[in-house]
């Protein structure tokens, strides 16, 4: 009997195949770059290298599997509130480590807000994540918890963003071939500096992962962030981003006290205790 429509199978859509820790992993992260800078630039200020670090809001611990394959000997500490994302973290990211390396890696399941740990050398908070304490004094709680957390000499790594354009409604897409990433700014509140941003996924065949990632945040600005950590006992210098022959950003974060009025930006925050 001839199939007819009706009985075909459908074929899944892009998007229902789709992995959205992959796509993110792809399309927003760039752990080494990240390790590179973290470890070229922990070894300039303390004349030494950093060996242990704690990875606050670590989503799939994928910056941490990078450190603990850099070198025999380094350590990291992984934390966030969820285990689906940990979960996942450690089906796809930890298992993909040798034996040895996995020995030097622990996730934990917990607030960064209640996390307690033997002082590390290097406290991570990327992607703009520590963004999700919308109010001074949660955010001083929450970087005196970091500065707890770290040696004498430890050094606290965030990134900021920030720009006219950070504050305007708006969509950002970037074209990775195989799919469209889109960076949604859905809504900004000028009375009390709160965003909604979202990350959606297009793909090829015209099917959509909507609301992949919806992040709910204060955008806060760089002398605000830096009075904060001031409160919290840290000592901040902002490292801001070089531009190429194309006067795009070239990915080479240099110390700085004076930056540009541009559009968009993206920077480090390198806080000393
Ligand atoms: C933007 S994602 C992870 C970003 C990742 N650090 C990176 O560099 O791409 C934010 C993560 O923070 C976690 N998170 C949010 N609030 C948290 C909290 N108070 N304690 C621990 N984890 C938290 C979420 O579960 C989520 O996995």
């Amino acid at each position: 009997m001839a199939t007819t429509t009706k009985n075909k199978k459908k074929k899944p859509t892009q998007a229902c195949r789709a992995d959205k820790h992959k796509l993110y992993e792809y399309s927003v992260q760039n752990v080494k770059g990240e390790i590179d800078f973290i470890d070229h630039t922990f070894r300039s200020l303390r004349k030494r290298n950093a060996k242990t670090l704690r990875e606050d809001f670590c989503g799939t611990a994928n910056t941490s599997c990078e450190w603990v394959r850099r070198r025999n000997g380094n350590h990291a500490i992984c934390v966030d509130h969820d285990q689906a994302v940990l979960d996942w973290g450690r089906n796809n990211n930890l298992s993909r480590l040798t034996r040895a390396q996995k020995k030097r890696i622990l996730l934990l399941n917990e607030d960064v807000m209640q996390i307690r740990n033997d002082p590390v050398d290097l406290v991570l908070a990327m992607n703009f994540s520590y963004w999700v304490f919308k109010d001074r004094s949660t955010m001083i709680k929450y970087f005196r918890n970091a500065y707890k957390g770290l040696k004498k000499d430890g050094v606290f790594f965030l990134d900021a963003f920030g720009g006219f354009e950070a504050f305007r409604e708006m969509e950002e897409r970037r074209d990775y071939g195989k799919f469209i990433y889109v960076w949604d700014q859905v809504s900004y509140n000028p009375i009390d500096g709160h965003g909604l941003f979202k990350i959606h996924y297009k793909f090829k065949d015209g099917s959509k992962l909507k609301d992949a990632f919806i992040y709910d945040w204060r955008v806060w600005t760089l002398p605000e962030l830096i009075e904060m950590l001031a409160e919290a006992g840290f000592k901040s210098t902002i490292y801001w981003e070089g531009t190429g022959k194309d006067k795009e950003g070239n990915g080479v974060f240099t110390p700085a006290t004076q930056g540009e009025a541009d559009a968009g930006w993206v920077v480090y925050i390198v806080a000393e205790k």
